[in-house]
């Protein structure tokens, strides 16, 4: 079954608008866990526009289930990382200008300085995932690096509309990189604009383990409270899985 990491950057988002107290995402952390999320994950970013190092430290703290963060693998966030030691990384691009993660890291471009990172991390027993495109040229370098899952960016197909030739042909490609990494051993991660529409198809991946879903969670909060809407993805996830067979 398919583990939901709750991205609550958004929480933060919010409190960063106005540079006050609320809300927390230290809270949202614990509502979101009520809910039923089997981890919570946050992104510190370079620039720090969203989590803060105070988040990160106290939700080490706090968090009962797995804590992914994500980072860049560059010197500056990799030294928090190993110093508040959460259960996982996921090393994912980051440019200044973007609104959120973009694409994929490219792994094929810097194997070597990612495989740093990556080994860094699992020195100090430190899960590491990538987050990247499902191109095979992406796959074929980021299983040389050590790191113990690849999370896919479903960003693409999640853009494509329900029903046209791209979503399937965005769908086959999630599917072929799927295999390839549960084929080497690594687990198998997904994220990036999932939703409560187009989470089933992804879900139903063979071997998936885990799913990262910020904004249509955080969305969905504003209207019936994050603990229910947490809940809510949870059983679209789980009937994915349980329900009758189908294909997209
Ligand atoms: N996975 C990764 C690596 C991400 O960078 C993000 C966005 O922060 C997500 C998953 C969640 O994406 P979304 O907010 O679109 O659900």
């Amino acid at each position: 079954m398919s583990r939901l990491g709750v991205n609550i950057d958004h929480v933060a988002t919010l409190r960063q608008a106005r540079g006050g107290r609320e809300p927390d995402p230290v809270w949202a952390a614990v509502l979101a866990e009520l809910g039923g999320a089997d981890g919570i994950t946050v992104h510190l970013r370079e620039d720090r526009r969203h989590i803060q190092d105070r988040d990160l430290l106290l939700l080490r703290q706090t968090v009962g289930v797995r804590l992914n963060l994500e980072l860049a693998a560059e010197p500056e966030v990799l030294t928090v990382a190993l110093q508040v030691r959460p259960d996982q990384v996921t090393f994912v691009p980051e440019r200044r200008q973007e609104l959120t993660t973009e694409g994929g890291l490219d792994v094929a471009g810097q194997a070597a300085r990612v495989g740093e990172a990556v080994k860094r991390c699992r020195d100090q027993g430190i899960e590491a995932a990538l987050f990247i495109d499902p191109d095979p040229r992406q796959v074929e370098a980021a299983l040389t690096t050590g790191a113990t899952a690849l999370e896919l960016h479903t960003g693409r197909y999640a853009a494509a509309a329900e029903g046209m030739r791209t979503r399937r042909l965005e769908l086959a490609a999630l599917r072929g990189a799927a295999q390839a990494t549960v084929a080497a051993g690594l687990e198998l991660h997904a994220g990036h604009g999932l939703n409560y529409q187009n989470v089933a198809a992804v879900a139903r991946l063979d071997q998936m383990a885990e799913l990262n879903i910020g904004h249509s969670i955080i969305s969905r909060a504003v209207f019936v409270g994050l603990t229910q809407a947490v809940r809510e993805m949870k059983e679209c996830i789980d009937r994915a899985i349980l329900g009758p067979f189908h294909s997209e």
